[in-house]
């Protein structure tokens, strides 16, 4: 079976958040299962730069006004790759999402080169049986698809963030290059607008999200106006949970760690503390709890709790350490935190992917008090790195995170605290269940070592995309 996954974003040369790290790993976990799958993405310098290979393997018009472009077969290691270059999109600065006046025709730029690929191959004859989109930059994929000449090929969207939803003005539909007919509900119309995601999750043949929960909770309430259109698709709908890529999120391999470990060496997990709290400023006081946030900060994240908790915390002699960016508003308030608590609290406001290691192998509790949460990866490195997870009952977080109850601590199941209401009291309350264990070291253990034990691999979920591939019936006239 052949596949062509679709997407803007991939670790470690592209990536803003989770969607990176996904697409690393995912397509490289379904290749293990003899699945000839290869990634489109746009050729942006920073990928381009990095991979191998520079064939040309389409040509391909002007696209939506962005000048010459063509497709580029490259390869990341075990990963074969298309490049959409077209330089008037794609090189530039500012990042996948900067210089925003384009960014929609950018993105059907990316989605009309799949729907090519799956339409007439590569020169070289491949063609894939399922193209496979991802997020809103992916979403008219399926529409190109659909309203193109056949053959077509089997189209699956995967929602990582219903919340981003690529939506813009219907004046937009000439520079698209959809035909007059595609502008309707049934197509990729949305309350008057164009709306990229909508089409895809309309058009596709199938679609999933990164959790069973969510996939609930998208029909019901969570599905930021896209209800009703989820509820009507419900029987191809299926949440399927992300997995932990053990080549790079692993701490007994970790390059990242100042002392490497596993679940039955936990000792040798020590020593990354102070390495930690020095980098981050916070007092080397090598008993108070540490309680650490690595997260974009985005309101739908849920920091907001963290900061009414902030004096909490540091009156029960916990610190405090938050890596993120993103909402100037929080990062103020989280700056200011700091300032009021030094050597308590400490800030780290900017994107840096070792920390992130540092910090998940430092720390004793990831915060993790998401409003919603699709999948969330977090929860899950913590876990691998012996820190507690503690996050609110939503999406993947429900899905993933065992809450310690006396039932669950006492038959060993527990990995995390989770609580409920998306207020500061519910997360003050988890907060002082956390402080409590976390006086019982030998309780903590037994938690801890559950979580690093738990199987998080992608084989399972890479398993079940291959079994939603299966299910589609071919020939597609
Ligand atoms: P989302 O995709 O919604 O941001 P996820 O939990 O799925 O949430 O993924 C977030 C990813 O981004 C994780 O790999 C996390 O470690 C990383 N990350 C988030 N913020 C930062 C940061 N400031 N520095 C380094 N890594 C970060
Ligand atoms: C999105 C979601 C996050 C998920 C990630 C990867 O960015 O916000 O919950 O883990 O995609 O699927």
């Amino acid at each position: 079976m052949k596949v062509l996954f679709v997407a803007s974003e991939l670790f470690p040369y592209v990536k803003t958040g989770g969607l990176g790290d996904v697409m690393a790993a995912l397509p490289r976990a379904l290749r293990a299962l003899g699945v000839d799958v290869r990634l489109l993405v746009p050729a942006y310098p920073a990928i381009r730069s990095a991979v191998v290979g520079e064939e040309v393997a389409a040509v391909l018009p002007d696209l939506m006004g962005g000048g010459p472009a063509r497709l580029i077969r490259a390869d990341a290691p075990g990963l074969p790759l298309y490049l959409l270059d077209q330089p008037g999109f794609f090189d530039r600065p500012g990042g996948p999402y900067g210089q925003p006046e384009d960014l929609p025709h950018r993105f059907a730029a990316l989605s009309w080169a799949a729907a090519h690929l799956g339409r007439s191959g590569d020169l070289a004859g491949w063609q894939p049986d399922v193209i496979h989109g991802h997020d809103w930059h992916a979403g008219l994929m399926p529409a190109y698809v659909a309203y193109g000449s056949s053959p077509r090929p089997a189209t699956v969207m995967t929602i990582h963030n219903i919340a981003y939803q690529g939506r813009f003005p219907a004046a937009l539909l000439p520079d698209l290059g959809l035909p007059p007919r595609a502008f309707t509900p049934e197509g990729v119309e949305f309350h008057k607008d164009i709306c990229y995601l909508k089409a895809g999750l309309r058009l596709a043949d199938r679609i999933t999200t990164v959790s069973p929960t969510y996939a609930g909770e998208i029909q019901h309430f969570g599905g930021h106006g896209l209800e009703g259109l989820l509820a009507h698709r419900a029987a191809e709908l299926t949440g399927i949970i992300n997995g932990v890529d053990g080549g790079v999120w692993n701490p007994a391999r970790d390059p990242h760690l100042h002392s490497r470990f596993d679940s039955r060496h936990p000792g040798r997990r020590r020593p990354n503390r102070p390495d930690f709290q020095q980098r981050l400023g916070l007092a080397e006081d090598p008993d108070a709890p540490l309680f650490t946030a690595v997260s974009r900060l985005d309101p739908l994240k849920g920091l907001d709790l963290v900061l009414e908790n902030v004096d909490h915390l540091v009156a029960c002699g916990a610190q405090l350490a938050v890596i993120g960016t993103g909402d100037p508003h929080a990062e103020g308030a989280f700056a200011q935190a700091a300032k009021r608590h030094p050597g308590r609290v400490a800030v780290f406001l900017g994107y840096d992917e070792a920390l992130a290691h540092r910090a998940f192998a430092a720390s004793d509790v990831v915060l993790v008090p998401s409003r919603q949460e699709p999948c969330g990866l977090t929860q899950l490195y913590a876990q691998a790195y012996g820190a507690l997870p503690l996050v609110r009952r939503t999406g993947g977080l429900a899905d993933t995170v065992i809450g310690a109850t006396p039932t669950t601590l006492a038959d060993g199941t527990a990995t995390g605290f989770v609580f409920d209401r998306a207020n500061g009291w519910a997360l003050g309350e988890a907060i002082n269940q956390a402080l409590a264990l976390f006086r019982k070291p030998r309780a903590w253990r037994r938690v801890q070592r559950q979580g690093m034990d738990t199987n998080f691999s992608w084989e399972g979920p890479a398993r079940a995309y291959l079994d939603l591939y299966a299910s589609i019936p071919p020939n597609r006239g």
